[in-house]
């Protein structure tokens, strides 16, 4: 029988004003509920901590949204404890049931939308449609592995003449989540339900930026009907908790999202067996990019400037998808960079909360630094195209653009994570995709062409997990493009498809003579 293709929930049509008014009074309703404290849930009890963060708007750095406990060594020992406790009650329980509680999770979230898109521009300065969109994947990510899990339950049946053999999954055990601030919902959402929904009983570690959104996570599994100990919500300092229990002995499953340094740290030190141990750890690490998009003589430029534009500066250039080179042929070279810079400077840099801003802020004064840095570099190594100016209230980063870029230089090379484009010349097609592969990042590409020869060839040629030919190179949609990369951004497979929930399952082959 052919499988009905997943399809995702729709996102917000802000055209329409009742919509707007709606999300309006969700902010008012945020705004009301500032300077609360969100503590970590062990077994189902809120706990106190000896320590705490202040999660601050990077919009207004001045305006705090709440303070999060952060967990302590001893109590992520505990939180362990009861992770083991709860899992054979876990494993057994039908996957139906395991289910039914991710869609109880979606239905909520959709309920709670504009609340939850209020805080996801608050707390990481995220524009509202695209916090909106956020919460959609979140959303699909339920229904997603919902669906897939009960598809995998079923097993294959491999039986002859005498003989059954059943193939089946078992969940592993006990996973850590490590989620980054970027997708503080959706990727936080995506990597937890799909741990739980296989059976594992899981950590939530959430960056420490984003930790409020990923506590009003926790309110929703709660009220879905997760049972206590399955699932726990841990906010502490990554270098600490995170590593400890990256680092524990009990921990089957690490999924973690976030930069190269950090993944390739857990990806070694999950391979050395502890005291006590006694099986090998899993790690899925989605690390980082230095995506290109590629534009030819033949591209359709109207089309190849609005994507390219969309695609650099969409969340401030804050998506490990976001286009941060631009490889352009000979020919057109001139044309585009002019295209490029006219198109950039139209841009409404703002507050993320105010409806018509394209571009908000950084995340935060760390980021701002080093993204100023990559910027003085830039400006020694290549020709500065643009340079818009920016608000002084938060952490904001005008669009930048530099021209004449070497295909080598440092800002061509490392992962900047902030609204800079590098546009680099290429003499023809074959050179564009030697340049487009030279980096150690395989995550996302982009091709603006009519040649036939050349779309196919960048289908074969050009290194990237996810491949967008005439489009913008960001957004993708749960089961519809799975998404991640390889090379250096990423052991695992992808997000939102057909291969995600292996990864935190054990195949066992039951064979009986009869
Ligand atoms: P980060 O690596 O600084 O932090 C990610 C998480 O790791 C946080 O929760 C942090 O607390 C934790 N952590 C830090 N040190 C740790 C340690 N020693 N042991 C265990 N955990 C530790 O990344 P970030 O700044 O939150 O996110 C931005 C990065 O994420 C970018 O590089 C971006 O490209 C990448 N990213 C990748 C994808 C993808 O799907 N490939 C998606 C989103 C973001
Ligand atoms: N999945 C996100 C995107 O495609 C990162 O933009």
């Amino acid at each position: 029988e052919e499988k009905k293709r997943f399809v995702g929930v729709a996102d917000t049509d802000y055209a329409e004003e009742e919509k707007r008014r709606v999300s309006h009074q969700a902010f008012q309703k945020v705004r009301q509920q500032l300077g609360m404290t969100y503590l970590p849930l062990l077994n189902g009890e809120y706990v106190d901590t000896t320590s705490f963060v202040d999660s601050v708007n990077p919009s207004n750095s001045s305006e705090v949204l709440g303070k999060v406990g952060l967990l302590s060594v001893e109590q992520a020992e505990e939180a362990m404890k009861f992770a083991k406790a709860a899992f054979p009650g876990w494993k057994q329980t039908p996957v139906k049931q395991r289910a039914d509680i991710l869609r109880k999770a979606a239905g909520l979230m959709e309920e709670r939308r504009a609340e939850l898109s209020a805080w996801v521009v608050l707390e990481v300065g995220k524009p509202v449609k695209e916090a909106d969109a956020e919460v959609s994947e979140a959303i699909d990510f339920c229904l997603y592995y919902a669906e897939e899990m009960e598809r995998l339950e079923k097993g294959v049946n491999y039986d002859v003449a005498g003989e059954n053999n059943r193939y089946i999954y078992q969940p592993k055990g006990i996973a850590v989540v490590i989620s980054p601030w970027n997708f503080p919902l959706a990727i936080a959402c995506g990597m937890t339900v799909a741990a739980l929904v296989s059976g594992n009983c899981t950590l939530l570690k959430p960056a420490e930026t984003s930790s409020i959104i990923t506590a009003k996570l926790t309110e929703i599994l709660i009220t879905a009907g997760i049972p206590k100990g399955v699932f726990q919500y841990v906010p502490g300092k990554g270098s600490q908790v995170g590593a400890y229990l990256v680092n524990h002995p009990d921990t089957h499953v690490i999924a973690f999202t976030g930069s190269q340094e950090v993944g390739c740290r857990i990806y070694a030190e999950a391979a050395i067996l502890k005291p006590g141990q006694k099986h090998m750890k899993k790690v899925i690490a989605e690390m980082g990019g230095k995506n290109a998009i590629i534009i030819d003589e033949s591209a359709d430029l109207d089309q190849a400037v609005v994507g390219v534009v969309q695609s650099a500066f969409g969340y401030s250039g804050q998506k490990c998808s976001a286009c941060s080179r631009v490889i352009v042929l000979n020919p057109i070279y001139d044309t585009v960079v002019e295209r490029l810079v006219a198109a950039t400077k139209s841009l409404n840099i703002g507050a993320a909360e105010l409806p018509s801003t394209q571009v908000g802020p950084v995340i935060d004064e760390n980021a701002r630094d080093r993204i100023l840095e990559y910027i003085e570099i830039g400006k020694k190594e290549a020709k500065l195209a643009l340079e818009l100016p920016a608000p002084s209230q938060g952490y904001f980063i005008g669009p930048v653009i530099f021209s004449e870029v070497p295909p080598d230089g440092v800002i061509a090379q490392q992962e900047i994570f902030g609204p800079v484009l590098s546009v680099i010349k290429a003499k023809n097609f074959q050179e564009a995709l030697e340049i487009a592969n030279s980096t150690n990042y395989a995550l996302t590409g982009g091709l603006y062409s009519r040649t036939p020869s050349h779309i196919e060839q960048a289908q074969t040629d050009f290194e990237v997990g996810n491949l967008y030919i005439n489009r913008n190179s960001t957004g993708a949609i749960v089961g519809r493009q799975p998404f991640g990369g390889f090379k250096l951004s990423g052991v695992g497979s992808k997000a939102g498809g057909p291969d995600y929930l292996l990864q935190f399952l054990e195949p066992r082959t039951i064979t009986e003579n009869i």
